[in-house]
């Protein structure tokens, strides 16, 4: 089947009938079938044969667009990037394949491989002139509202690559994304703890340049740990896309307007930002910290199970996962791994999140509502090792992401049948009134 992005998948001639039990009216809906995933109901001559909407706060139930990049399979716990399974990415593969897997569909060659490194590597530094914009900020900002900023402001410096029209332009701006991210990201850290910036070097890796512009001070040698350059690897494989959540449907809306790419990278971090999404595994960490003992366990499992309490267990629970995140199991393995490597092998928070985790595996309450540990349960511990303060752990997500944001960018800029989204509603004020005058009122 060809792997397309584009305005529908495979249509077939199966039906299915909706009939409105008031009027009586019917309407044959065309049944969709992907390469994988449920069955899709293709409603959009809904509203011209019937002047009805669909009421879907949330989306649970929608389809927003085609996409051949990642598929879900909640129930399963499966996730796949192009047809690769992300266990095997993660264990075979590095971000920069990843990159080149979700933007291109296929593995690069190792000529691809090398081209694509050399060109995200070119485009590291940021314009001199941003770095304006860091000091603007108050040093208590958070490192989030800092890259909202300047990842926003980026299409103030780069005007040669928002022309969403050019595909040259197109894959220019996404090139500078992922390849500015990191410098971004490390100079929101650098200037939150008053340390000078530390521009990027050519020979490093992705995830060594990283965490070298963000660690490393001019006045000492730094060492990058492989296992730690490897961990951070895989976290940015680990969180490189993840279909149409929350923030890539943001940065699919913005795009859909015609804004600039680096605008909608902007509206994507923001959406990340909020804890129900990108912000959990920050929220995780303060949470065990709050939990502070393994004999506190029951008492939080009950303010979580407690509705009149806002307390939610974070780190559990996905709205599309009802089995394990795989990538938390993955994540599971390298928490070790990292903990080893740095001899804090008895980390009182990771021996408290596995205990944490097995009762609530065993409580009735997580196990009818199929709540699982999600990927963010896992790495707030292995950033935290690392040495990255609570505050950078979402901007680590948002790095990571990005490419996943800029892919589906691309995949709807170039589906021919690629239209505004404009969503309708379910209205439930007024009805039309006469303006009351303010002596009246
Ligand atoms: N703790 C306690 N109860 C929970 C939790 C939780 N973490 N998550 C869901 N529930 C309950 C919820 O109260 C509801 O119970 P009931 O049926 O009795 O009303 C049931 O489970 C179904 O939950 P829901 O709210 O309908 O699920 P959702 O799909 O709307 O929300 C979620 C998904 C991820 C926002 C939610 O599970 C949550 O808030 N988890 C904690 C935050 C978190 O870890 N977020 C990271 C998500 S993964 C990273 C990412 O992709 O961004």
């Amino acid at each position: 089947m060809e792997q397309t992005g584009g305005g529908g998948s495979a249509a077939s001639q199966k039906t299915a009938t909706l009939t409105d039990n008031e009027t009586g009216d019917q309407l044959e809906l065309p049944v969709l079938e992907g390469s994988l995933g449920p069955r899709v109901y293709d409603i959009r001559k809904l509203h011209g044969q019937t002047g009805a909407f669909t009421y879907d706060p949330g989306f649970t139930s929608t389809g927003s667009c085609a996409s051949a990049i990642t598929f879900i399979d909640g129930e399963k716990g499966q996730l796949l990037h192009r047809g690769y399974s992300i266990e095997e990415l993660a264990e075979n593969s590095d971000f920069m394949e990843v990159c080149y897997l979700l933007l291109h569909g296929e593995l690069p060659t190792r000529e691809e491989k090398a081209e694509f490194e050399s060109a995200i590597t070119y485009h590291s530094m940021l314009h001199e002139q941003m770095l304006y914009f860091f000091r603007g900020f108050r040093r208590d900002a958070h490192p989030m509202a800092v890259m909202v900023g300047a990842v926003g402001a980026l299409s103030a410096f780069y005007h040669d690559s928002t022309d969403i029209t050019d595909p040259h332009q197109r894959m220019v701006a996404s090139h500078r994304m992922i390849s500015k991210m990191p410098t971004i990201a490390a100079m929101a850290y650098k200037f939150s703890v008053g340390q000078p910036f530390i521009y990027p070097r050519n020979d490093l890796s992705y995830a060594e340049n990283f965490l070298y512009m963000t660690f490393a001070v001019p006045t000492e040698e730094y060492t990058i740990s492989p296992t730690l350059a490897r961990a951070m690897d895989r976290i940015f494989i680990l969180h490189a896309d993840h279909e149409q959540n929350a923030s890539t449907s943001t940065v699919r809306i913005a795009g859909s307007s015609g804004a600039n790419p680096f605008a909608c990278i902007a509206a994507g971090i923001a959406s990340l930002w909020g804890p129900a999404h990108g912000g959990a595994n920050q929220a995780v960490l303060e949470m065990l910290e709050e939990i502070g003992h393994k004999d506190r366990i029951p008492e939080f499992l009950e303010r979580a199970k407690d509705k009149n309490d806002p307390f939610r267990l974070m780190g559990f629970g996905h709205r599309v996962y009802k089995n394990y995140d795989p990538r938390a199991q993955v994540l599971r393995q390298s928490a070790h791994e990292v903990l080893d490597e740095l001899g804090k092998r008895d980390d009182p928070l990771l021996d408290l999140a596995m205990e944490l985790e097995r009762i609530a595996l065993e409580d009735d309450y997580f196990v009818e509502r199929k709540l699982f540990p999600n990927v963010d349960f896992y790495s707030g511990i292995i950033l935290k090792a690392m040495g990255f303060p609570r505050s950078m752990f979402t901007v680590l997500f948002a790095l990571a992401r990005t490419v996943g944001w800029v892919a589906q960018w691309k995949e709807m800029i170039e589906d021919p049948g690629q239209r505004i989204s404009r969503p309708r509603q379910l209205y439930t004020g007024y009805g039309p009134r006469p303006y009351v005058p303010l002596d009246q009122r």
